[in-house]
């Protein structure tokens, strides 16, 4: 794609920033990809991009073995900009000198900038930049001079405007550096004089002939879960293929209350798709009887959940020609198994249709692998997809298995069915729903003493959790208001039979996570 595509490569150095840095220049209307710092010379000639930008990382360029861009790169005579340790990556290898430096600059910082052109116009001298670095410049290499200065470094900014090289020592990327983006846009849109022609609507345009280019006369099928991605994208390939496009729609018996229902009407009563439900809840409850680890719910989930999809994709494949199958995986997702990321440990086993078996005669299509989470949601609004799914929280592969903790059973499901149920309605009629990034109920599996009239209970014990986060791989707990909350207290408490007391989750991730299993 990136061979006919006007872009920005990001050259990642392992900061935790990179896909940040690619987002804020899509943001800008271009295009923009990630590759390892180590691509090599000829695949960056040969991919053409308008600019490249090396991130920061945590190294210090003077360690063994740490990544350092290739020399090269400063030699194809594509505007380069470094960002932190992409700062100190050109001016060790043009020849300048970093001096190692135990004590870290983090935080905010005023710069105060020396010269406006070309990476300045438009921001305010002494406004705030956000710094992390370790590492300082002592000597700039021959050609480069110092743009912008803060109190504790003299190099903030450097440049060479013969040889279009610039460097930064704070986050442009980053939400507190006040002027980040009209940086960005200054070297992006003007220093590379990159056109903003990355839009949802051309995306859309070009994905559906593309899709149609691709599949010809044949069939896709794809696993929906009424979830964004999935919703999103069954609603593309509709568009492009009309009745030939066909979607599986798997109950596991741990939706939400009225989801299932609620999917089916939505995309074939309302967007009029081929939507087959399966409803295989009591196989997989069957599975599931007497599992109290979460790690074996998931894993007994995922592969009941393959083989489902699998024998339903097969019968349909013998009655249409099917060849491919869609799945709506992203951007971050195709970066992490690329590698280019470090590895992290596995801290659950998250199932989504990812593993299917090797013996599906299936072509995969992933019309959304070049696409950020909010990219696909501007595509949906694009698509005219109901808000009432675009906006939607994010709701679990293994659905309310992780949120009932323990031994999985009917009756529980049914509780916190009808909490969760209580909980989202009070939440919407409060007006703040999407002030919420994700709200949820959990059951926990410990009973505790109430009174209710005259009478002793003793019951579940259910636990709220709201939280507000950008990504999900960080997240904070939702600060409440008090009333709202005793709202929801009361009518769980009072309306659900079998829970007797709530409780509300107030730990950040990490140290938690969002789900409780
Ligand atoms: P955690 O609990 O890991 O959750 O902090 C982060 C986000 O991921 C969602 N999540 C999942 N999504 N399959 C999914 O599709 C899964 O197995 C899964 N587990 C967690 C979680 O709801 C939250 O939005």
């Amino acid at each position: 794609m990136t061979g006919t595509r006007q872009h920005v490569l990001v050259l990642d150095f392992g900061s935790q920033y990179t896909q940040l840095i690619a987002r804020k220049v899509r943001e800008l209307g271009v295009y923009a990809e990630i590759v390892a710092y180590d691509c090599p010379v000829d695949e960056i000639r040969a991919r053409a991009p308008v600019a490249l930008i090396l991130s920061g990382g945590p190294s210090s360029i003077y360690a063994d073995g740490v990544p350092r861009a290739d020399r090269e790169v400063f030699e194809l005579g594509i505007p380069v900009l470094g960002l932190c340790y992409g700062l100190q990556n050109i001016v060790y290898s043009l020849g300048g000198r970093v001096n190692p430096s135990t004590e870290r600059e983090y935080g905010p910082a005023f710069i105060k900038i020396i010269e406006k052109k070309p990476l300045f116009g438009g921001v305010a001298d002494g406004s705030r930049v956000w710094m992390s670095h370790g590492d300082r410049v002592d000597e700039l290499p021959d050609g480069l001079v110092a743009l912008a200065m803060t109190e504790a470094s003299p190099y903030a900014a450097i440049g060479d405007r013969k040889r279009r090289i610039y460097g930064l020592q704070f986050h442009p990327e980053v939400a507190h550096t006040e002027y980040g983006k009209q940086i960005l846009a200054n070297f992006v849109l003007g220093v590379a004089e990159a056109g903003a022609d990355w839009t949802m609507g051309a995306f859309v345009a070009e994905q559906v002939e593309s899709i149609r280019d691709r599949v010809g006369d044949d069939g896709v099928v794809l696993g929906l879960s009424g979830g964004v991605d999935s919703g999103v994208l069954a609603v593309l390939l509709h568009k492009a293929l009309g009745g030939r496009f066909h979607a599986v729609f798997v109950d596991h018996g741990l939706l939400r209350l009225g989801e299932a229902e609620e999917v089916v009407a939505t995309f074939r009563d309302e967007l009029g798709m081929d939507i087959r439900p399966v409803d295989a809840g009591e196989l997989f409850l069957s599975r599931l009887e007497g599992i109290e680890d979460p790690e074996e719910k998931r894993r007994i989930i995922g592969r009941t959940f393959i083989e489902v999809f699998a024998g339903e994709a097969k019968k349909l494949a013998k009655k249409e020609t099917i060849k491919f199958l869609a799945q709506g995986t992203l951007y971050p997702d195709r970066i992490e198994s690329r590698g280019i990321k470090g590895p992290s440990d596995t801290i659950k086993t998250h199932h989504n249709v990812g593993g299917l078996p090797d013996e599906l005669p299936f072509e995969l299509l992933e019309p959304f692998g070049e696409l950020f989470k909010d990219e696909v949601r501007q595509v949906g609004r694009e698509l005219g997809v109901p808000e009432r799914v675009i906006g939607r929280h994010p709701f679990p592969g293994p659905g309310l298995a992780v949120r009932c903790l323990g031994e999985v059973t009917p009756e529980k499901l049914e509780m916190l069915r009808r909490a969760d149920a209580i909980a989202v309605e009070e939440i919407r009629a409060a007006g703040v729903y999407d002030d919420i990034a994700q709200a949820l109920v959990v059951l926990l599996p410990v009973k505790s003493v109430g009174v209710m009239g005259d009478e002793r209970t003793y019951e579940y014990t259910a636990a709220l959790r709201c939280v507000t986060t950008d990504d999900f791989m960080t997240a904070d707990w939702y600060r409440m208001d008090p009333d709202l909350l005793a709202r929801i207290s009361t009518r769980v408490v009072g309306e659900v039979r079998g829970i007797n007391r709530l409780v509300y989750d107030i730990t950040s991730k990490p140290p938690a996570t969002v789900e409780w299993e």
